[in-house]
């Protein structure tokens, strides 16, 4: 049985929430079918992190989330006959609930929920020396999920992730939104056809006459949440001093990772992703303004050329640090 946090009184939305981005992942939820641009683009974080992998080494899967990143590892050490101690980490208990379901049986996981509640009733992000205790990590693996850390907060968590490591450690990570000057033109970012769908619903008949019926501040409010949803990626040139500020030296690559239209669906229709629709509520309108917005789009990047036929290019970025 896996040690530490486990899922309490999630209710049905959350419980469908983690589900629905779990289904995004994997075909019908089956973890021996993952959708092919998870596959893709985990496959090269992995293959760096399973260099730094030995029997017994102690893993951290920073941003967990249903647990695609650590399904995959564990695919891999099981197949190699390797035994890790697998740390997941996650502030968000519906999706993180999810992976606790998937993997809770291996006693070789351990789950650590990443907020907590300071004396001032804030959530704050607990620190990872601290959920860590006295364990060093090998590896710190954290997949699709540095791009959702605001750029004043890395240069701490770099800090963290050094503290934590064990004596030849890496720290390896892959983004398919961050901004980088050596994108191809025919390339997205992951979330560019998302952030074109807001765009595209901002002015929707249903919506505005929605937020024109809250009180002002509140619908300005709820506007900037929805913002916060597929915020503008950060520029690599802009994350990676701050990560080597913690003294990280820097290896960085990349792929290019086709999204089929499809798997987008699946992606942007998941409750908390198509939060970019409210306030229409969850339900046949939200989704169909959703869908449709996809098509619109998607025909207009086929325009721009960075899609193809049935699906985008995404272009993901791979980093691996080293202590110096
Ligand atoms: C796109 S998911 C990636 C999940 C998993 N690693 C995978 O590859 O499928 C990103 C995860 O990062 C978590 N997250 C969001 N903001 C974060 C932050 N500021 N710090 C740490 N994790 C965060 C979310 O809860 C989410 O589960």
């Amino acid at each position: 049985m896996a040690s530490g946090w486990a899922p309490k009184n999630l209710n049905q939305n959350q419980v469908a929430d983690g589900e629905a981005y779990h289904c995004a992942l994997y075909h019908q939820g089956d973890i021996h079918r993952p959708a092919k641009w998870h596959e893709e683009s985990v496959s090269h974080l992995l293959e760096l992190a399973m260099g730094g992998i030995r029997d017994g080494s102690v893993v951290v899967d920073y941003g967990s989330g249903t647990g695609g990143s650590a399904i995959e590892l564990l695919k891999i050490t099981d197949d190699l006959g390797i035994s890790i101690d697998l740390v997941l980490i996650d502030p968000l208990e519906s999706w993180f609930g999810k992976a606790w379901e998937i993997l809770c049986h291996r006693d070789d996981v351990h789950f650590k929920i990443s907020t907590a509640i300071d004396s001032g009733g804030n959530v704050i992000f607990r620190d990872l020396e601290e959920m860590l205790g006295p364990r060093k990590a090998d590896v710190i693996i954290s997949s699709s999920t540095l791009h959702l850390v605001p750029l004043k907060a890395l240069e701490n968590l770099a800090k963290q992730f050094a503290r934590c490591l064990a004596h030849g450690g890496v720290v390896v990570w892959n983004s398919g939104d961050v901004e980088c000057d050596w994108r191809e033109e025919n390339v997205a970012r992951l979330h560019d056809p998302y952030r074109a769908i807001r765009e595209h619903i901002r002015n929707h008949d249903s919506r505005l006459e929605i937020l024109d019926s809250m009180e002002s501040e509140i619908a300005t409010k709820a506007e900037r949440r929805i913002d916060r949803i597929f915020p503008e990626p950060f520029s690599i040139s802009d994350m990676i001093p701050r990560i080597e500020s913690a003294g990280f030296s820097t290896e960085l690559s990349d792929k290019v990772v086709d999204f089929h239209e499809q798997d987008a669906e699946r992606f942007i229709l998941v409750p908390r992703l198509a939060g970019i629709a409210a306030p229409l509520l969850a339900g046949d309108l939200r989704d169909s303004v959703i869908r449709d917005a996809l098509a619109i789009v998607m025909e207009r990047m086929r325009e721009k050329g960075s899609c193809f036929e049935g699906g985008y290019r995404s272009h993901w970025v791979y980093g691996l640090h080293r202590l110096t």
